[in-house]
């Protein structure tokens, strides 16, 4: 483990759900780790006026939904939590947020260095980082390090004038742009899988592979995020970010890269070559569904939901087909499909090779899964059963990986950020391709009206996203 780290946290959201499902269980894991130990203080903001107890209480309270440590630890780890009520439009609001903070970093002797976590309402992200800036919390001697949680912008447009805001505040190279998948073990390991396994690596391009597929299925509805939804749906949700950013990892250059510059390069260029859509593209290549009540009438369809139109067009299913134009992947495929009230929650990639992979050594049109949510301990399978098991060798490890999930995504993004190590973070000009991509379907979609709902809960999406693959000849190989 990395020696301790001192910082002062200002979280913007600290009342919220995010800070306490993801970001106090965390923080309470590398304090029991000693990454943080005497030298950190967390503040929290939020509207509402909280005391120090108070707040310290909902802390605990969090940390006991996910441990069953002594309580005198929790205790002793929430005496360094205090809470400032806060309005984000209120210059006053920041002046008091940085005397404490410069207090609090004198008491912890926490270095000058701050962590700024936006938790909150995206609309907030600009006004709050100007602020931060204009009222002088940035320390000089220390780090700034501004922490942006998704969705960051909801089309290009939106995420320029949000980045124009931000980048007026912080330079590019303290912004640490959250996709939480990027903190997922196994897709923080696919760069050693491709770098450690020559025939792998030599087998991912277009003259062995026939197609792609990545699969990020919930079983769960929107529950209670009904409001937020309908200002999204799936492909700005799940798409536009963490299945580009899977993709990233699997299909951009040079696997060995260790530099943060060279790795962001190569992913950026990659998404320089999506192949643009044209609106007849969309309707040929891109599928989307709504689910509707499960068989038994006893789960809610979408459109009965919390916050949702009661004839709205937003999709909670899509499948797709993305292409690129460079020379390793043009020709390849790379279906993507996202849901909610899928059968089961499914994350995975399914690489299929072709005939021709046997010149390499692999079994012809064998299928490599990496599993991304492991199931039954399984990580990697090899034709559907786990890779040592398989009599195939392309994928070996010198060291036995124990993809334990020791490390939750949050909290390896948040040693990330204490470490300034912003691999695991996207660069605002991946974005820019991203978004440009997901418009032209959006703009496409918005302007016609869809069947909707056309899934029932519990299935496979409609009908439709089986037909995009048999088209081409393909499957889905999770069905
Ligand atoms: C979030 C989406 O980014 O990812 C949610 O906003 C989704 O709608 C979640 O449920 C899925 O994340 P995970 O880690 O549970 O697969």
């Amino acid at each position: 483990m990395d020696t301790e780290k001192s910082a002062i946290f200002i979280i913007f959201g600290g009342s919220g759900d995010l800070a306490h499902r993801k970001l106090y269980p965390s923080l309470f894991r590398l304090y029991k780790t000693g990454l943080l130990k005497d030298h950190f203080a967390v503040i929290g903001t939020a509207r509402r006026p909280w005391s120090d107890d108070y707040f310290r209480g909902t802390v605990i309270t969090s940390l006991e939904e996910s441990f069953d440590d002594d309580k005198k630890i929790m205790e002793e780890f929430a005496k360094h939590f205090f809470y400032q009520s806060h309005d984000v439009n209120d210059s006053e609001h920041y002046i008091a947020l940085k005397n404490l903070a410069a207090k609090l970093d004198d008491q912890f002797e926490a270095g000058h260095n701050r962590v700024y976590y936006m938790a909150i309402a995206p609309r907030f992200f600009g006004t709050v980082a100007e602020h931060l800036n204009s009222e002088g919390l940035k320390t000089k001697d220390g780090y700034n390090r501004l922490v942006i949680e998704k969705p960051f912008g909801r089309d290009l447009d939106s995420a320029c004038e949000l980045n124009g805001n931000i980048s007026k505040a912080f330079p590019e190279d303290d912004i640490y742009r959250i996709d939480h998948y990027l903190g997922k073990e196994m897709i923080q390991d696919i760069p050693n899988i491709r770098a450690n396994n020559p025939k792998f690596e030599a087998a991912l391009n277009n003259k062995y592979v026939s197609n792609i597929q990545v699969t990020l299925a919930e079983s769960l509805g929107v529950e209670d995020r009904g409001g937020y939804y309908e200002t999204a749906g799936v492909l700005r949700d799940m798409v536009q970010n963490h299945i580009m950013q899977i993709i990233g990892s699997i299909a951009s250059d040079d696997p060995e890269a260790k530099d943060a510059g060279v790795i962001h390069k190569n992913k950026c260029d990659l998404f320089a070559s999506l192949k643009n859509l044209t609106p007849e593209e969309v309707d040929k290549n891109f599928v989307r569904g709504q689910y509707d009540t499960d068989e038994l009438g006893d789960e809610k369809a979408y459109r009965q939901e919390d916050k949702v139109a009661e004839d709205s067009q937003i999709e909670t299913f899509t499948a797709g087909k993305v292409e690129f134009n460079s020379k390793r992947w043009s020709g390849v495929p790379f279906y993507v499909r996202s849901g909610k009230r899928m059968p089961n929650k499914a994350s995975r990639i399914d690489i299929v090779f072709n005939e021709k992979v046997s010149e390499l050594g692999i079994k012809p049109n064998t299928v490599l899964t990496l599993l991304i949510e492991r199931t039954n301990d399984h990580s990697i399978l090899i034709n559907g059963i786990d890779y040592k098991e398989s009599g195939q060798d392309f994928i070996k490890f010198p060291e036995e990986p124990e993809f334990t999930k020791a490390c939750e995504a949050y909290e390896s993004l948040i040693i990330d950020i204490l470490s300034g190590n912003r691999v695991h973070f996207t660069l605002w000009d991946e974005l820019r391709s991203t978004w440009k991509y997901i418009d032209s379907i959006r703009e496409r979609w918005d302007s016609q009206k869809a069947d909707f709902p056309n899934y029932i809960s519990g299935t496979m999406g409609p009908d439709s996203a089986e037909m995009l693959l048999e088209r081409d000849g393909n499957s889905w190989i999770w069905d």
